[in-house]
């Protein structure tokens, strides 16, 4: 499908959460893309009335570049849904789902899939007990926040205790998660297939907030330094994954290798960063997928979803 096909596209970018600022800059990005080659787009920052801005626009399909809450939980999706506009993405039900990493590990422990032992905490928590449970080495998230904010790794039942507060400033629901000591890996899906995996080396003590979008000393590893097999075995893993939550068009999956070999699955991101530095357009240009070939083909599976 060329671009001309694609009729008017709303850019959608972003937001209140807290990635807002990531959000503009992937909605940039998308915008410029599109433009270039000669799509007929207009980009809308999505502030307080979101219903309103939708409904005064006029446009025929939508590509969300909003991350977090507000615009990769179902929310905005089930706006689009009624206003009759495919967008790109997931739907409402695995929007959501996979916007929450507690119950996402619960999908994915039921569908046997492997993912880091976590507890769920709350201001009565026995820190005692659950730091015991994750043999002191863990790592503290707000369940429904994006970019590594508000986490912290903790060793003690004091840390605990102290980064669940830290946490809950960001979400009322927070997890405590078994830390994984390896590698670490992502693996973007598009159109229903696994791209090639990056993997993500840090000198922090995790990929966090600085590591993600201001350190110039982050690697990323592509081809990412598996064996054949190995490599095979990951990008099988995360299209499961992605495929057990309900996802649909795209998403990346985050995944942890322990120091034994095994994958551990962390999280899905339904609406990637989409940054021409961001990692799904890192994956899909070593797929020879340039970035506005990248944009052109999620709206046009989303068009093509709806038509079907
Ligand atoms: N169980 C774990 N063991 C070791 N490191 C972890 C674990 N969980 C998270 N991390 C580290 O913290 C980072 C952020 O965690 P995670 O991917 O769960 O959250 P996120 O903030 O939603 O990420 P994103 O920006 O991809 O949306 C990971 O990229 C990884 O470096
Ligand atoms: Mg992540």
């Amino acid at each position: 499908m060329s671009a001309a096909d694609l009729g008017r596209v709303a850019v959608l970018m972003g937001g209140n959460s807290a990635e807002r600022e990531v959000s503009l800059r992937s909605g940039a990005a998308v915008t410029a893309a599109l433009q270039s080659v000669g799509a007929d787009v207009v980009a809308i920052d999505i502030q307080g009335h979101a219903i309103h801005q939708l409904t005064n626009e006029n446009f025929d399909l939508a590509f969300i570049a909003m991350h977090g809450r507000g615009g990769e939980d179902g929310t905005i999706q089930g706006v689009l849904e009624w206003l009759n506009k495919p967008y790109t993405g997931s739907g409402v039900m695995a929007s959501a789902l996979a916007m929450d990493k507690w119950r996402t590990k619960l999908i994915w422990q039921a569908a046997g899939l492997p993912t880091p032992k976590a507890f769920l905490l709350d201001s009565s928590s026995d820190w005692k007990q659950v730091i015991a449970e994750l043999n002191c080495d863990a790592i503290v998230k707000p369940a429904r926040e994006g970019s590594s904010i508000g986490m912290r790794k903790v060793h003690d039942a004091a840390e605990l205790q102290a980064s669940y507060e830290f946490a809950s400033g960001y979400d009322a629901l927070v997890l405590a998660e078994q830390w994984i000591q390896g590698g670490e890996f992502t693996v973007a899906i598009v159109d229903g297939e696994a791209l090639p995996p990056i993997q993500l080396k840090t000198t922090h003590a995790f990929y966090d907030y600085e590591a993600k979008y201001q350190a110039n000393d982050t690697q990323y590893l592509l081809p990412c330094g598996l064996d054949v097999e190995k490599e095979a075995e990951l990008k099988a893993l995360a299209k499961r994954a992605f495929d057990v939550l309900g996802c649909q068009g795209w998403a990346r999956i985050d995944v942890m290798q322990h120091s034994d070999g095994s994958f551990w699955l962390l999280e899905a991101n339904t609406a990637p960063g989409m940054t021409d530095h961001s990692l799904v357009p890192m994956a899909a240009r070593a797929a020879g997928i340039e970035f506005p070939q990248l944009v052109v083909k999620l709206l046009a599976e989303a068009k093509g979803r709806v038509s079907e």
